[in-house]
């Protein structure tokens, strides 16, 4: 494989071919934000923070799963797309049923992290708002608050590539849409093997360590 020339906010650069913009943007020193993205694993391409624009293309296109192209002259924080990240932050706040922007646990959340970075405030509009689901601490070891979920489906990725399980999927449609175990079933000890990986890559607090201190189960 050989490599590609393209512009990256004014800057030119040599990349490999297949590399994503973001990654070419990485290796110019240039940050992109991301929410549902890490390197680890399989790109998502789910929540769109990642945007950028790219001259000739109508539409702004997510950079985390998008190869870099020979000739491509690209924004990452043009005008356009800085309104473009600042709209889903703010349908993503809006969209969460999670009381955590009083809470302890914001200041872990990349989201909160993210409408704080953008300067986003509180969601000037209504959208309707996902289900309520009260907190399932069935789990010795993962306490899920999907009332706090982004649908960013990292944990799903994370335990199925890293975690070498596949305890999560997604269920129902539309504004129902939830991250399940099995059909909709209590996160329990016969499926989990105590990792916490999931843990580690959900952006929010949607998951967390329970606070029961069993020990692992290897
Ligand atoms: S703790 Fe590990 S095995 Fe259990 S659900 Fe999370 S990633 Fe999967
Ligand atoms: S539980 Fe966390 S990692 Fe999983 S989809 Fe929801 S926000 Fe993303
Ligand atoms: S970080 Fe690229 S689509 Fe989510």
């Amino acid at each position: 494989m050989g490599n590609v020339k393209a512009i990256i906010d004014r800057i030119e650069g040599n990349f490999p071919e297949g590399m994503t913009i973001l990654e070419a943007a990485q290796q110019l020193g240039l940050e992109i934000p991301t929410l549902c993205h890490s390197p680890e694993i399989t790109p998502i391409g789910n929540c769109r923070i990642c945007v950028v624009e790219v001259e000739a293309s109508e539409r702004l296109v997510a950079s985390c799963h998008t190869p870099i192209v020979g000739g491509m002259v690209i924004k990452s924080r043009s005008a356009k797309v800085v309104a473009a990240r600042k709209a889903t932050v703010e349908l993503l706040m809006a969209g969460h049923t999670g009381p955590c922007v009083t809470d302890e646990c914001a200041k872990d959340c990349k989201l909160h992290n993210l409408a704080a970075d953008l300067e986003v405030g509180p969601p000037r509009f209504r959208v309707r708002k996902r289900r309520y689901y009260p907190v399932e601490d069935v789990s010795p070891y993962v306490r899920r608050d999907m009332s706090r979920c982004i649908l960013c489906r990292r944990c799903i990725s994370a335990c199925s590539e890293i975690a070498k399980k596949d305890v999560f999927s997604v269920a129902y449609r539309g504004f129902n849409s939830k991250v399940v175990v099995d059909y909709d079933k209590p996160l329990d000890k016969e499926v989990c093997r105590d990792c916490g990986v999931c843990i580690e890559y959900c952006p929010t607090s949607a998951l967390a360590r329970a606070e029961k201190g069993v020990a692992r189960n290897e």
